[in-house]
């Protein structure tokens, strides 16, 4: 009997094997592997942050409209805070952006109907100052998030930036901190973390400055910040993206000066759907090229300098961005400007970058997605009206959700595709990550047209079941609407099978997929080094 059994099992594994040439022959076939001695770090909460800019209607009627039917005793809209809670968000950055560059602090503080109405001359809006500072505080403790503040260091100075750090976090009585407690802030704010300026680089930024002069100015900001509060974590302005002239010996001079001063680097991308939709799909291949590029820079001055610091790197600009930036704005107060309406195209796209901010979550300690509300953003609103998701908020809510604990690395097995602008690129970009009760979690965008069989190899971590499958997939031109605001959102998918050791699945065509492990209790090891020498766990 037992031999006949194994017969059986033999004739069973050919009959696996036929199926599984069957579906090679009909289209892609994928094979991916982890281990769980291939951990790449641990994820930083931080990595789930976004950004809120005083721009179109981000702030206003966005999560400040008071006289709105669901907005709370402070003006904020309850519906937008409880989309922006499901997102799991570490931190915002605030209050820009280009408007940081032009931006007093102090026009923001204050009796509101003492406060100035300004020239926004970044995005040729009307600025009502009606929030502000403190106003941004409020939201965050009511949002459950942390603020990451940015200072202004085109038209500001060293001494304001300092200020600024004196009115939100110290403690002591000056009349800066009895300002504060008069408009609201009986404690200190505590914040921890601050940009130094905002795209420097960039030549229509207002106060625009050369690598060395900003480098300069930073490293003066840095020191008056820090002597108000030494606990301060410090991000300098990367180049502000990659086709920036500048790029990436910007980069290289900021930091020569500025290692010893600041914890990151900050990196901005946004990425668009082109006409040909491979050069799309392969955005995730070019951020991965920036941020290795940026932490080969990093490395570099570390190196040159002797330093035994590690530089981090803060992606605290990213998204998609397809709508064109227009000159409308002609001066209105809160104008509909970059409110773009994502596709579900956009949505698996987006979880690629997702992806690839995981994938490097060794150097990328902090990523903001921008934005948050109605500015390139995931949550949009109408005056008065309703708030719904947007496409990208699921895959953003999801990754959120599950994609905690540790990043594993892995080893993808894919036909290739080809983008006239980026060359060849995997057909399947994947993340793997396991969150601290063992379940691990695998994130995949599919971008073959056609069917793809999926296998996947997690035999080390002791996957045992998939307990769940969530899919986006379908018609990839689809959107959500306020008339039809559910119509793109994650669906429950097929289990995937357990073939012998493996699981496999079937991707029909260009998707965003999350696979969801119970895995066996992992037992406790030794430090797992990467490579040669560098400890990862
Ligand atoms: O997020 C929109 C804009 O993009 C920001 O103001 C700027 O920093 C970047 O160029």
């Amino acid at each position: 009997t037992d031999r006949s059994r194994g017969l059986g099992d033999v004739y069973k594994r050919q009959d696996i094997d036929i199926s599984i040439k069957k579906e090679k022959e009909k289209g892609m076939y994928i094979q991916i592997l982890t281990d769980k001695n291939m951990p790449i770090s641990e994820i930083s909460d931080a990595l789930y942050s976004s950004f809120a800019e005083h721009l179109g209607r981000s702030i206003y009627e966005g999560i400040y409209e008071p006289g709105h039917p669901l907005a709370d005793e402070d003006g904020f809209r309850t519906d937008v805070l409880e989309l922006v809670k499901g997102l799991k968000l570490s931190m915002v950055r605030y209050p820009g952006g280009n408007f940081l560059s032009g931006y007093n602090w102090r026009d923001g503080i204050g009796p509101k109907e003492k406060r100035p109405i300004k020239l926004d001359l970044a995005w040729k809006t009307t600025e009502t100052n009606r929030f502000g500072t403190d106003e941004f505080m409020k939201w965050c403790k009511k949002a459950g998030v942390e603020p990451m503040m940015a200072v202004n260091l085109g038209s500001g100075s060293a001494m304001d930036a300092a200020e600024l750090v004196e009115y939100c976090n110290h403690d002591g009585e000056t009349s800066l901190t009895a300002e504060r407690k008069r408009n609201g802030g009986a404690q200190p704010y505590r914040v921890k973390m601050w940009c130094l300026g905002n795209e420097m680089d960039a030549d229509g930024q207002i106060g625009h400055l050369g690598a060395q002069a900003y480098a300069d100015k930073a490293k003066e900001a840095a020191k008056l910040m820090r002597y108000v509060d030494e606990s301060l974590e410090l991000v300098c302005c990367g180049s502000c993206s990659t086709d920036a002239p500048t790029y990436p010996e910007w980069d290289r001079i900021v930091l020569e000066t500025l290692y010893d001063r600041v914890e990151y680097l900050s990196l901005h991308q946004y990425f668009w759907a082109d006409n040909n939709d491979n050069d799309f799909y392969a955005s995730s291949v070019c951020m991965d090229r920036y941020i290795e590029t940026m932490a080969g820079v990093c490395d570099y001055v570390r190196t040159k300098l002797r330093s035994k610091k590690q530089m981090m790197l803060s992606f605290d600009e990213w998204n998609i961005w397809n709508i064109p930036q227009s000159g409308e704005a002609k001066w209105g107060i809160a104008p509909h400007i970059l409110e773009d309406s994502y596709t579900l195209k956009d949505a698996i796209v987006f979880a690629s970058l997702l992806n690839s901010l995981l994938c490097h979550c060794d150097r990328v300690k902090c990523a903001c997605l921008a934005q948050l509300v109605n500015v390139i953003a995931p949550i949009i609103t109408q005056k008065g009206g309703a708030a719904i998701r947007q496409t990208t908020y699921y895959p953003f809510a999801l990754y959120s959700a599950y994609a905690r604990g540790i990043a594993y690395r892995p080893i993808v097995i894919a036909p290739k595709l080809s983008s006239e602008k980026h060359g060849e690129f995997p057909a399947i970009s994947v993340a793997i990550a396991q969150q601290a009760d063992g379940t691990l979690n695998v994130f995949l965008s599919c971008f073959a047209d056609e069917t793809s069989e999926v296998e996947l190899e997690l035999r080390s971590f002791g996957a045992t079941s998939c307990f769940e499958h969530i899919v986006m997939q379908g018609e990839l031109m689809r959107r959500n609407c306020f008339e039809t605001p559910d119509c793109v959102k994650p669906e429950e998918g097929e289990l995937v099978r357990k073939r012998g050791e493996k699981f496999t699945m079937t991707a029909e065509g260009v998707s965003f997929h999350v696979l969801r492990f119970h895995t066996e209790k992992s037992k406790e090891g030794g430090t797992i080094y990467d490579g040669h020498s560098k400890p990862v766990l």
